[in-house]
């Protein structure tokens, strides 16, 4: 049998595997509440614009709220000799309502439908990555908090560096994804315009109203070039870059959780809710999650190459090949939604051993700079000397197995007499910390002014 949708001028029908090669509708079924909402809007533009008769409008739209009201409940039945759910749709509006099904499709193509059905479910993603997000940085602000004022070692070639506060170590995520939900809703203002009406390339002869499509839709405008409208998909590649780069964020706060959930570290102990034991080693509780956040990230990065790679060498306008941007999208879009949920998660549940902290921040020598600072300031010595004055006593301190704040001042003093007794004010951790009042640094109350703000940028 020749395809019902554009089988006129062919005598047989496909074989078995062009069907299976044509076919989406495994996967663009998602799509099935936009191509409804599309089509409605579509519909009551054209009755408007009377080339549809209204009483033929009010039979689609009626018979459009039936398949929506089906598909909410039973799902879409996929069939395998219609290729996607815009075929589908059609189909089952021909069964509920006849002939007049066929009026729908007046004025417009699949290549406008597909374009805005997918950016209307693109956009509906950036809301859903967003709320989640939104949802996250609580979380992170929220334990920041409750740390403000733990001493941690802050690190930089993963060494101990400088004691920095568990809060301030959080609220570096929360920029990151204070960022992250920017880029989304870049994406999402630069989306906002409507395919629909461009056709299959070119326009229409009919008298179409794309401003009333576009606004029943919730678009800006309609998209300006029509060649344009259904061959774009910077939205999509959009919503993967800034899924990508967020992932990304993820990822480095998973694998920091992995790291500092490991015995040497031991600085945190995940939840039983997001931890797995081992088959055989009873004595292990793995961060899995944390694992797999990572891992996810790896594949979002992948989407997001895939789709660049698809897209690269297609002439204008509308080619099959498009029809592969959506696995990239959603596949991405199930990762990056579950990994921020159970990043959140186990943020939320963690329990952070703070004097495993603490003591780490002593042990690796990290209160060395606020030495050479203090040379600088009281003693009056060239920061460079001064460094080289600190060296020395770190090597001491080294050879004894001791801390730096448990050298005796005559010990110091041997290295340079310039050094006095106040010096012990900024060996301690504590001191460190509390020290690093630069807007934006480490001391608990620049902490609470972050949290302050972040509050307030939340709403909370
Ligand atoms: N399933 C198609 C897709 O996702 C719909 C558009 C088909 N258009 C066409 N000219 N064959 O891209």
């Amino acid at each position: 049998m020749s395809n019902q949708m554009w089988g006129g001028r062919f005598a047989g029908g496909p074989s078995a595997l062009m069907r299976e090669i044509n076919a989406s509708i495994s996967v663009d079924k998602r799509l099935w509440r936009e191509d409804i909402a599309a089509s409605r809007a579509h519909v009551a533009m054209l009755a408007d614009q009377e080339i549809l008769g209204a009483a033929d409008a009010a039979s689609i739209l009626s018979g459009l709220q039936q398949i929506a009201a089906e598909y909410e409940t039973e799902g879409v039945a996929e069939d395998p000799t219609l290729e996607d759910i815009h075929m589908h749709v059609e189909h089952r509006l021909g069964q509920l309502v006849g002939p007049v099904a066929g009026r729908l499709h007046t004025a417009r193509s699949r290549n406008d439908q597909v374009a805005t059905d997918f950016r209307l479910w693109v956009r509906n993603a950036i809301d859903e990555v967003d709320t989640q997000l939104a949802q996250f940085q609580r979380v992170l602000v929220s334990r920041a908090e409750e740390h403000a004022g733990s001493v941690m070692p802050g690190f930089t070639h993963l060494q101990s560096a400088q004691p920095v506060t568990l809060g301030h170590h959080l609220l570096a995520y929360y920029e990151m994804i204070r960022r992250d939900r920017s880029r989304f809703a870049d994406a999402r203002a630069r989306m906002n315009e409507s395919p629909l009406g461009a056709a299959a390339l070119a326009g229409t002869s009919f008298p179409l109203d794309r401003e009333a499509t576009a606004r029943a839709l919730g678009f800006d405008r309609p998209a300006a070039n029509s060649l344009d409208a259904v061959s774009d998909r910077d939205f999509a590649l959009d919503y993967l870059m800034a899924a990508t780069q967020c992932s990304l964020h993820l990822s480095r706060l998973a694998e920091e959780l992995i790291i500092w959930a490991s015995q040497p570290f031991g600085f945190v102990s995940l939840s039983d809710e997001f931890s797995t034991g081992s088959s055989i080693m009873p004595q292990k509780r793995n961060p899995d999650a944390a694992e797999l956040v990572r891992g996810h990230s790896g594949r979002i990065t992948g989407a997001m190459t895939s789709l660049l790679i698809t897209l690269k060498g297609l002439p204008l306008a509308y080619s099959k090949d498009m029809q592969d941007d959506k696995p990239p999208v959603f596949e991405a879009h199930d990762l990056l939604t579950i990994s921020v949920q159970a990043l959140a998660g186990m943020v939320a549940t963690s329990r952070f051993n703070l004097q495993r902290m603490c003591a780490a921040a002593e042990a690796g020598f990290s209160t060395a700079t606020d030495l050479a600072d203090w040379l600088v300031r009281v003693a009056g010595l060239p920061f460079r000397e001064a460094h080289h004055v600190t060296g020395r006593v770190v090597k001491l301190a080294e050879e004894r197995g001791v801390g730096l704040a448990e050298l005796k001042l005559d010990a110091l003093q041997e290295i340079d007499a310039r050094i006095e007794a106040s010096v012990y004010h900024v060996l301690s951790v504590e001191a460190s910390v509390g020290s690093r009042t630069s807007y934006g640094g480490t001391a608990p109350a620049r902490v609470r002014e972050q949290i302050a703000r972040a509050k307030q940028a939340l709403g909370i």
